[in-house]
């Protein structure tokens, strides 16, 4: 039987009928309609469907939809303000640090929590980060080189 569930996505209150197993990768696509979350392994394991639940990162492969409800859940869809690209965004596009794209948007918005947490990581901090997204086309010094970058930004903007 379906519930209803009230989720406030990216600033917007949507309010949905999903079915109780509809996970919220799927439901955020697929309801909602944001296929910025991209879906790989759907067991928890490559990072790709990476958002943020009440500001913490979380692999939304893993979750069901009805556990976001009353909560807050933002996606790569929600980081761009104002048509300005947020600075992880644009720290990854000037270190080219995609190929593909399929991993950039788990890895955008874990490295964004990352430096919500901690804006001046240590390498070794970055790489911990982001050890739950795979990337199997860019190779991770690019990725790392932007989250540093980011920081950088961040600490001089
Ligand atoms: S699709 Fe969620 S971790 Fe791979
Ligand atoms: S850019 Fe292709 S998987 Fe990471």
């Amino acid at each position: 039987m379906k519930q209803t569930i009230r989720v406030t996505i990216n600033g917007r209150l949507y309010e949905e009928e999903v079915e109780p197993r509809i996970l919220l990768a799927h439901f955020l696509r697929e309801t909602i309609g944001l296929t910025g979350t991209h879906v790989g392994c759907v067991i928890g394991e490559c990072g790709a469907c990476s958002i943020l639940l009440d500001g913490k990162v979380v692999k939304s492969c893993l979750h069901f939809a009805v556990q976001a409800d009353g909560r807050e859940i933002t996606t790569i869809e929600g980081l761009a303000k104002d048509g300005e690209l947020n600075p992880v965004q644009e720290a990854f596009v000037k270190n080219y640090a995609f190929q593909c794209g399929y991993c950039t948007p788990g890895m955008v918005m874990t490295s964004h929590a990352l430096l919500q947490k901690n804006p001046n990581p240590t390498e070794d901090e970055i790489r911990k980060a982001l050890a739950g997204n795979l990337c199997m086309c860019t190779g991770y010094v690019q990725i790392v080189d932007a989250v540093k970058d980011a920081a950088k930004g961040m600490k001089n903007g």
